[in-house]
């Protein structure tokens, strides 16, 4: 019986290593680096507000419906589907949507580890006191030096892709438990200490009106697509990553309550971060539709202001760098799981291979701020077109698709099981939530993008 398979690469110890596994995942570039530069890019508040309601009505219900998938396949999530659609009486060909996702992982963790990279590279300078008294011009000038560099971002590409391989190479359990258990509460107490500076900068106020006052005349139905996009991305939903982190979870724990422990951590972070940046971008009457580049040229300014700002600074983009670790590793993990399942690789070898497909294709992302900055795909250079393509088309379908297996084509009996909730409002909520809201809110806004029908 499907449901007392245990996993062949291991469990978590307990339901708090794989909450803090999950957070770990969840939580990276996309809440520090990502949130602040498209809510500034999509002009604030109105965005934020639909980020926040698409977490609520599509992002948690559609968690809840990946970990008990994860929980009850107890493999990679290829091998999962196949088997779960069999259980379920469907076509195997459900192993598709492991596929998409391990794609996805890999076309993310191409771009993101040479974004942390740049986080990389930031701690050496912030280190060596780079920053200290810069202005804000010469903050922009240290940033552009560092991405129109090649050699130098791809050192850094190269050296975070070897990290991240490392670390799945020994196996998710042992070296990860133990570091997000300590590093997730200092990110939270160091963010705390940036909000506490943002606050004294005098435009602590218009950086919260910019951030939480809606102006649905700045919100475009594109808008729409890039914030339901990003709450998939920030909660790692639709490619596998929190499947094949739910593989490894405990029988007993309850999914409902680590899902919400998870995506209450998630959005706590985006939105401090967004708490810390806006008041600096107005202060120093910098642009927030900035860019990618947002968080490199606002924070190091108040790092070179602030007492003792090259130690918190430095620290910070430890920090920032740890978080993106804990995320990568959940980008590749599906790939490697699988490989060790159906090839009888070795976990080593596994992430050598992976690993090096990663790293080539990451090459064009770094190319793409500096030699390649002219090569445009439809309007959007490799970086852009990767990120655009993986965070608003990949991960939204892969969602609609975890939502409709789920809802609709798995016995009804086996998701209550999973998640073991009693009969009653809660469990009735989830239930047309993921049958009926969140399939069709992904499939409202992608019709409307690609120009099917037109709501106002
Ligand atoms: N959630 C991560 C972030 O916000 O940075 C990115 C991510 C990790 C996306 C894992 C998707 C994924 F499967």
């Amino acid at each position: 019986m499907t449901q007392h398979r245990k996993s062949i690469h291991g469990e978590w110890s307990s339901r708090l290593a794989f909450i803090l596994a999950a957070t770990g995942s969840a939580v990276g570039l996309g809440n520090i680096w990502k949130f602040p530069y498209i809510t500034g890019e999509n002009g604030g508040g109105a965005f934020v507000l639909v980020y926040l309601l698409c977490i609520a009505l599509i992002g948690i219900p559609i968690m809840m419906a990946e970990i008990l998938l994860g929980r009850r396949g107890r493999q990679s999530p290829i091998n999962t589907m196949e088997s779960l659609a069999e259980e379920a009486g469907r076509t195997p060909h459900w192993r598709l949507l492991g596929w998409a996702g391990v794609l996805g992982g890999f076309l993310i963790l191409s771009y993101y580890s040479v974004i942390a990279g740049w986080a990389l590279a930031y701690v050496v300078q912030t280190a060596d006191g780079l920053f200290t008294g810069a202005s804000a011009e010469r903050v922009k000038t240290i940033f552009d030096d560092l991405v129109t560099n090649p050699g130098r971002l791809l050192f850094w590409h190269t050296l975070f892709m070897t990290m991240t391989m490392t670390v799945v190479a020994r196996g998710v359990q042992s070296g990860l438990e133990q570091a997000v258990r300590f590093l997730m509460p200092t990110l939270f107490v160091l963010l705390v200490i940036l909000v506490g500076y943002s606050m004294n900068t005098g435009a602590f106020a218009q950086g919260l009106d910019f951030l939480f006052t809606p102006d649905f005349h700045r919100l475009s139905w594109n808008s729409v697509l890039i914030a339901m996009g990003h709450a998939f991305f920030t909660l790692s939903l639709g490619m596998g990553a929190i499947m094949v982190y739910g593989s490894y979870l405990p029988k007993d724990a309850s999914i409902t309550q680590a899902s919400f422990y998870i995506a209450g951590a998630d959005t706590l972070v985006a939105l401090m971060a967004g708490m810390v940046i806006f008041p600096i971008v107005f202060s120093n009457n910098l642009e927030p539709g900035a860019g990618p580049g947002l968080i490199f040229q606002t924070l190091p300014i108040a790092f070179g202001q602030m007492w003792g700002g090259a130690f918190f600074g430095t620290l910070f983009f430890v920090l920032l760098v740890f978080a993106a670790w804990t995320s990568s590793i959940s980008l590749i993990e599906p790939a490697v799981a699988w490989l060790v399942e159906n090839h009888s690789v070795s976990r080593v070898k596994a992430s050598v291979v992976s690993g090096f497909v990663t790293w080539l294709v990451g090459v064009g992302t770094v190319l793409s701020f500096n030699k390649w900055s002219e090569v445009t795909f439809f309007g959007k250079t490799f970086f852009d077109l990767l990120d655009y393509i993986t965070a608003n088309i990949m991960l939204p379908l892969g969602g609609l698709a975890i939502a409709i297996f789920v809802a609709w084509l798995m016995k009804k009996r086996t998701a209550r099981e999973e998640l073991a909730l009693p009969k009653g409002p809660g469990y009735s909520l989830w239930y047309f939530l993921i049958r009926y809201v969140s399939p069709a809110a992904v499939l409202i806004v992608f019709l409307n993008v690609i120009g099917v029908f037109k709501l106002g």
